[in-house]
């Protein structure tokens, strides 16, 4: 990691009236949530069409539901990084702060981020796979077993439906415009552990781009697909690049608040 480029990005955080954060699976892996690409992804030994798709739900629910559990368990031992902590810490410090999440963990929420999105919905919540008139659009459940699975919806008996967005299926509208206004005149865009291959993850740092925007990417192995979109590249784990930053924007606003006093 450049030591130059990263005292760069802080400077620029550092005066900016808007930064918008997207993150991937990158950002949880040192919290132990695998990753679905690379080596040791997820996608290497499952098929995404089985268990991530709106036909692989139809076809198989049961398959589905016990991925989606495996998985939920497995978050539930899990704890935000250092990462989603630095993150959290700004949201509340940083004037005009949002995070897009590919990620369903809720690590951010649990770090105590306010204003994430998360854009691929959440593991921790379900909706009525034939959204009944009765039920909400979604709904939290932390259970990490049902007396029977699939489980059914409590409004109307029909099947529930992992709140995740699979394979198949647009981002909900009211996401999608958050997520599109977020980007949009943006002084900073940080995209952190993203192979940024799944749409529309790809076109908001496409949306965000302008003469006067800084795009950094922060990824041990950046991405191929959207290097051209990068002004800047951090090659590093998140966790070290994001405690780097936080030391080097404390710095540089403790200097700003002495010559205030002067
Ligand atoms: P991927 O698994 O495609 O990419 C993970 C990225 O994290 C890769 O670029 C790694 O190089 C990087 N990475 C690994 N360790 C890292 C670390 N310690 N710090 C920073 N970066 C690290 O995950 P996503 O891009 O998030 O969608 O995947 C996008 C979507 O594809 C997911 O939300 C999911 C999946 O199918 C749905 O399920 C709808």
């Amino acid at each position: 990691m450049d030591e130059q480029t990263l005292q760069e990005v802080a400077r620029r955080l550092h005066v900016a009236w808007k930064t918008t954060v997207l993150t991937g699976a990158g950002l949880s892996a040192a919290s132990g949530v695998p990753t679905f690409r690379g080596e040791e992804g997820l996608w290497r030994t499952h098929r995404p069409e089985d268990l991530a798709s709106v036909d692989g739900f139809r076809r198989d629910p049961h398959t589905v539901w016990e991925w989606t559990l495996e998985r939920k368990r497995l978050i539930a031992e899990c704890a935000p990084n250092r990462a989603h902590e630095v993150l959290a810490d700004w949201s509340r410090r940083l004037p005009g702060f949002t995070v897009l999440t590919q990620n369903v963990d809720g690590l951010h929420d649990r770090a105590g981020t306010i204003s994430v999105l998360e854009l691929h919905g959440s593991i921790w919540e379900v909706g009525c796979a034939l959204q009944c008139v009765d039920s909400p659009r979604r709904w939290r459940d932390e259970r990490l077993e049902y007396p029977q699975t699939p489980p059914t919806c409590f409004y109307c008996g029909a099947l529930l439906r992992p709140g995740e967005v699979l394979f198949g299926e647009q981002l909900p509208l009211d996401s999608a415009l958050r997520a599109a206004q977020a980007t949009q005149r943006c002084d900073v865009m940080l995209v952190i552990g993203t192979t940024a291959v799944v749409e529309p993850a790809a076109s908001f740092i496409e949306m965000a781009k302008s003469p006067s925007t800084l795009v950094v990417e922060i990824n041990p192995e950046p991405s191929q697909k959207a290097a051209w979109l990068m002004d800047v590249v951090l090659k590093a784990p998140a966790v070290q690049v994001l405690d780097r930053l936080e030391e080097e924007l404390r710095r540089l606003e403790e200097l700003a608040s002495t010559s205030e006093d002067a």
